[in-house]
């Protein structure tokens, strides 16, 4: 039996043709947090291919895996109003181990220097979050607004650019 404790996930970005991957990771994820993490608009379990490949428009996807297995995700999109991490969920078994900072991390990294800040938004509470986007250098903006589909305030942060902090 693989012994997964010994095993240390490794980031990487994900390509489109790896859709398959990708749904297989965001519906567990979803399935897992469905308080933190908000479903997309019709719910992912009804996208097709051509959707999934859509989600890598103006996007990238970063993954942690262990050997096979998918143990984390995360996505960075920019949009007009921004660019915004979010879809990040790490698998329980692995949590507490540096997989979503290093996903972040790897996005972050993806994200040109002349185009401007990063946000996130958080549903709180989620001292877990705050915590990873924090020790990343992400600092809050104060602002916040009512998110009807979770039916929780969510918070932005802000990151302002340079390099992530270890
Ligand atoms: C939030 C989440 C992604 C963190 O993933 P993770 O892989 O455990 O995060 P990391 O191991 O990289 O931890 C990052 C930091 O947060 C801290 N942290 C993580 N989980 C914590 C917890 N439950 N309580 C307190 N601190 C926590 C870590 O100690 C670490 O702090 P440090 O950098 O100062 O040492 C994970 O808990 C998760 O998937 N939660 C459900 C989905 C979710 O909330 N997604 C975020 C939506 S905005």
């Amino acid at each position: 039996m693989v012994d997964r404790e010994r095993r240390s996930p490794e980031d990487r970005l994900l390509a489109p043709d790896e859709w398959r991957r990708l749904r297989a990771a965001r519906l567990e994820a979803l399935a897992d947090a469905p308080d933190v993490l908000l479903p997309g608009r019709p719910p992912e379990s009804t996208w097709s291919e051509q959707r999934w490949r859509l989600s890598w428009r103006a996007a990238r996807w970063a993954v942690a895996e262990t050997g096979d297995e998918t143990v984390g995700l995360a996505r960075l999109s920019w949009t007009e109003t921004g660019a915004y991490i979010e879809s990040v969920w790490t698998r329980r078994d692995h949590r507490q181990r540096g997989v979503a900072s290093a996903m972040v991390r790897r996005l972050i990294t993806e994200h040109p220097a002349d185009r401007g800040e990063i946000f996130v938004w958080v549903a709180q509470p989620n001292d877990a979050a705050m915590r990873l986007y924090t020790s990343l250098g992400f600092r809050s903006t104060k602002v916040t607004q009512w998110l009807a589909a979770l039916n929780r305030v969510e918070e932005q942060l802000r990151f302002n650019g340079g390099h992530p902090r270890d």
